[in-house]
């Protein structure tokens, strides 16, 4: 099936409680492709809010947990997660390809490996405090791309990048590999003293070739955020076919 420009757009479940949680699965449906569950409501609702959103939804989901744990331990948990039914979730590179492959393992085809190469609030500061060379203080991005040469290497579906990163991603890796991308602000919508530093617009994002986008608070705060994810579906399109629109 022909992929739409709802099928681009993840969104993040990021709430305290499973009402909210509801509320926005309910709203959204038909308007994202895939609903992210994070730790804040996994630890609280544990796995039955993945059961819950599969009965409310036909998107998909995705599971950001970011595992980092010794292989062994990654392998069983990995198994765990594909008995669950969730399409994708995150484990961090910083550990080994070993764990990596372990994470790709125990996902049994059924669950795709996104890794996570440089948390966004990690910066040159942060990467120097951490032990790191100097190529890597001074660039950030080298290090970005050697741990998503290490997901690819391992057999991961994928790794979350920001929208600056994408295109090299895509180049080295190929189409197959996705690149999620956060840090998504539609140019509508500016958020008062908003803490993502590296924006990009939805429709720059998948121009530069990312395959899904997080996307929250400029649909979660927007006064009717059905019609804003809708606003961005037609930027997503009309940023894929821009004859669509002469
Ligand atoms: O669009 P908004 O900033 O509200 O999206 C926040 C979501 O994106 C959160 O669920 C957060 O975990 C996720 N995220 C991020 N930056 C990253 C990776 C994921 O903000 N580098």
């Amino acid at each position: 099936m022909q992929k739409t420009g709802k099928d681009y757009i993840v969104f993040p479940l990021d709430f305290a409680s499973v009402k909210e949680a509801k509320e926005y699965v309910k709203l959204l449906d038909a308007k994202v492709g895939m609903f992210k569950i994070g730790l804040e409501l996994f630890i609280d609702q544990g796995p039955s809010v993945v059961q819950m959103v599969k009965e409310m939804s036909g998107a998909k989901i995705f599971l950001d947990l970011k595992l980092h744990d010794i292989s062994a331990t990654v392998l069983r948990a990995m198994g765990r997660i594909a008995n669950l039914g969730v399409d994708l979730v995150t484990v961090h590179c910083s550990s080994s390809k070993n764990m990596l492959e372990k994470a790709v393992q125990g996902g049994q085809g059924k669950t795709g490996v996104l890794g996570v190469t440089l948390l966004t609030d990690n910066d040159a500061e942060a990467v120097k405090a951490s032990g790191f060379k100097d190529e890597f203080v001074g660039n950030p991005q080298h290090l970005v791309m050697l741990r998503a040469k290490m997901a690819y290497d391992a057999g991961c579906k994928g790794v979350v990048c920001s929208g600056q990163e994408v295109q090299e991603i895509k180049k080295s890796f190929g189409k197959s590999f996705l690149a999620v991308t956060p840090g998504i602000r539609p140019a509508w919508t500016l958020l008062e003293n908003d803490d993502q530093k590296r924006v990009t617009t939805p429709g720059k994002a998948v121009t530069l070739g990312s395959d899904l986008i997080v996307i929250g608070r400029p649909i979660r705060n927007a006064d009717d955020p059905a019609a804003a994810a809708q606003k961005v579906i037609k930027e997503i399109e009309a940023a894929l076919n821009p004859s669509d629109n002469i």
